[in-house]
């Protein structure tokens, strides 16, 4: 097992990947009825992972929690919910799947929003050491 910062960051990599396919096959085709879709993809997929997997790398204490697995199954699976849901949504099709990941991913950026409380940002955050940079840690 590499470690949770890669897991964020090889979900995240497969995001932009795809997502810079589908925004080639928008150029190639003509076709921007995927646009919502690939902004989405591009956005949560690959900039939110990738910073949940810079926090983590950054912050290691954060990283070992349990708390932080719950954050990347949750994340991963609004990804993956809400990105076919909004072509669904944006094809005329149902609003079930775009609902259920904007649900999943609201509640991932919760839990960050914990995470980042309750931790800090750098290693020993909180915990009387310096954070990178030499900036004492409160
Ligand atoms: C190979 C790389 C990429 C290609 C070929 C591409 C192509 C496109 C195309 C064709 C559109 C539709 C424009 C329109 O209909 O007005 C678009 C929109 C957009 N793209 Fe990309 N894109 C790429 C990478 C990215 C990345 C990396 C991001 C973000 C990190 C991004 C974010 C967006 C956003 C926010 C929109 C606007 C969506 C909207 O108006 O609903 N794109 N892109």
């Amino acid at each position: 097992m590499k470690g949770l910062p890669f897991a964020f960051f090889a979900a995240a990599v497969i995001a932009v990947t795809c997502g810079m396919g589908l925004g080639i096959f928008m150029g190639a085709s003509g076709d921007h009825s995927y646009a919502d879709t690939h902004a989405h993809l591009n956005l949560i997929g690959w900039v939110t992972m990738a910073l949940f997997g810079v926090y983590y790398q950054l912050t290691p204490q954060a990283a070992r929690t349990t708390l932080a697995r719950v954050h990347f199954a949750v994340a991963l699976l609004g990804v993956v919910t809400i990105v076919p849901g909004i072509a669904i949504v944006t094809h005329g099709g149902t609003e079930l799947w775009s609902s259920i990941g904007s649900l999943l991913t609201f509640a991932s950026m919760l839990i960050f929003l914990f995470a980042v409380f309750r931790h800090g940002l750098g290693a020993g955050a909180g915990q009387g050491r310096s954070l990178p940079g030499g900036v004492p840690a409160e």
